[in-house]
């Protein structure tokens, strides 16, 4: 007997050896980026998580760019991944949407977003539902129906809060934003609604950049259990629409229904549900990060403050009617505010990672990335280069001045790039320099307590941003 489970034995040591040494050495046709595949399975994914209180390039990334240059190779949640941290490199990957590269995200998202979520779709799909959310929430909608409406909201949120002892701005601006655009999308009215839609989505921005560990416990098992009550929800809420199909409310599960309804529609229920979920996630979330961060920099910043009020006081000063509302023209003329907010999102890079699949195997500055490998454009180490953004941890909103350029460029990719360039972009844009106008004219703010922020690398602020406001008249 001896013989053979020492050969067994022989046998499972060798295996084992070659499967590790194939996982430190994956197979190449060229040469693949230096770099470290970490342990077996876990890759670097403990690593690349590891939350840190930096503003600066993540300490993963950073000492990955020192050690082997600017493009590597990693493992992350069982994934082979080249990191790039090569403006051409990003360049190329935006370009090349569909072609050598095609938006691919980890499982964990696609678990969390749903199979049928616009970041998993491509070709025809994908344009139609584009030009779904762009109808929506891109420049024309904007201009004609929701800059009133975001005014609105946001003068009456602050109202509010200014006759409160002190507010976690985070929180608050989270909750303006959801509720305005799940009125949009769904009508939903939280104050008649039994449950609490927003409550589900709370955990998410832990869950979603977590390690997948489905158990009790963990952030992802949270997030997974929100996405089912939310998802539950809207089920519930089209399922009723259907039941009253002759009353329109004039918001988006309106037209969704109406498209559903045509003949030979590709849009599926399950695709307009997993959208209406991800658009739901996607503008209450991201902006509300930003325009926090945007007030704490403001407050550690005076003179980037009075120029900002000078801007805002400016216009109003300027019209003919004192009760009229903003109007698209003066939105479109608040110059050093668009700097402001450009200078916020670069510094915030709210989204860490933009991730891909590479097509085809492709060359890359004598390097090969493999057909199939994932591929992780970093917007931090763009933000922060010093040759583009000298002294980059510096808030300078007048770097920005003189520069020009339409949409994502090489040195700026806070909202991503080609194709998929963020679809909200806009709506981000104006909802943060319309809130700006309605807190710099009117209030006085101090910081009361938080504002400290971690990154897991997403951006997050554990203790909120609590500030008290007061009336400036
Ligand atoms: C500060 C705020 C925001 C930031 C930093 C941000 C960032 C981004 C980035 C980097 C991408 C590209 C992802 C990729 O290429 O794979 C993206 C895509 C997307 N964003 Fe945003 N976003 C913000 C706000 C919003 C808002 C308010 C909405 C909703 C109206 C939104 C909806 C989307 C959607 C639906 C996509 C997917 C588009 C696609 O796959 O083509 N985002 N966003
Ligand atoms: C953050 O990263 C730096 C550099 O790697 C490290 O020295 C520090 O201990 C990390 N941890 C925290 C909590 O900031
Ligand atoms: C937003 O919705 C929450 C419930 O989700 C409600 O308590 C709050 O009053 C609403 N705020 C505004 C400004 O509509
Ligand atoms: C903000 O950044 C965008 C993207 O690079 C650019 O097109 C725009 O001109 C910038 N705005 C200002 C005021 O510099």
């Amino acid at each position: 007997m001896w013989p053979l489970s020492l050969c067994i034995a022989t046998l499972v040591a060798i295996w084992v050896t070659y499967w590790v040494y194939r996982w430190r050495n994956p197979k190449c046709n060229g040469k693949l980026p230096p770099g470290s595949m970490g342990f077996p399975l876990i890759g670097e994914t403990l690593q690349f998580f590891s939350p840190n209180t930096t503003s600066d390039i993540p300490p993963f990334i950073r000492q990955r760019m020192n050690r082997y240059g600017p493009v590597f190779r990693t493992s992350l949640v069982s994934r082979p991944v080249i990191v790039s941290t090569d403006p051409e490199l990003n360049h190329l990957i935006f370009q090349q949407e569909g072609k050598l590269f095609q938006s691919w995200y980890p499982d964990t998202f696609t678990e969390i977003f749903g199979r049928q979520n616009v970041g998993s779709l491509h070709g025809f799909m994908y344009k139609y539902l584009k030009s779904l959310v762009l109808n929506l929430f891109g420049p024309e909608s904007l201009k004609e129906k929701l800059l009133p409406e975001l005014e609105l909201a946001a003068s009456r949120n602050l109202q509010t809060w200014a006759t409160q002892s002190s507010i976690d701005l985070k929180e608050a601006t989270a909750t303006m934003i959801f509720n305005l655009t799940a009125k949009k999308l769904i009508s939903y009215d939280p104050t008649k609604s039994s449950e609490n839609l927003q409550k589900n989505f709370v955990a998410f921005v832990d869950g979603l950049i977590s390690f997948p560990l489905n158990i009790p416990g963990t952030s992802y098992h949270k997030c997974l259990q929100g996405r089912q009550k939310a998802m539950k929800m809207l089920k519930k809420m089209l399922e009723e629409r259907r039941r009253e199909p002759e009353k329109a409310h004039g918001d988006f599960f309106d037209y969704v229904l109406g498209e559903l309804k045509k003949e030979r529609s590709v849009l599926t229920e399950e695709i307009a549900l997993d959208l209406m979920f991800v658009l739901l996630f996607a503008s209450f979330e991201t902006t509300s990060l930003a325009l926090t961060l945007a007030v704490k920099f403001l407050s550690d910043h005076p003179k980037v403050l009075e120029e900002l009020t000078k801007e805002h006081e400016a216009i109003r000063r300027n019209r003919e009617n004192q009760c009229s509302g903003l109007t698209w023209k003066e939105y479109k003329s608040m110059i050093f505010t668009s700097q402001v907010i450009n200078e916020t999102v670069r510094l915030a890079n709210i989204v860490p990672g933009i991730f891909r699949k590479a097509l085809k195997e492709i060359e890359f500055k004598g390097h090969t990335i493999p057909a199939g490998w994932a591929v992780m454009a970093c917007p931090p180490a763009v933000h922060l280069n010093p040759s583009m953004y000298p002294n980059p941890l510096a808030f300078n909103p007048w770097r920005w001045g003189g520069v020009e350029s339409n949409g994502g460029s090489k040195n700026f990719m806070a909202f991503g790039g080609g194709l998929r360039f963020c679809v909200g972009t806009d709506f981000t844009k104006i909802q943060m320099a319309v809130f700006l106008h309605c807190l710099v004219t009117r209030y006085r703010w101090k910081p009361i307590k938080g504002g400290d922020i971690v990154r897991t690398p997403g951006l997050q602020f554990p203790n909120g941003f609590h500030i008290q406001l007061e009336d400036k008249v």
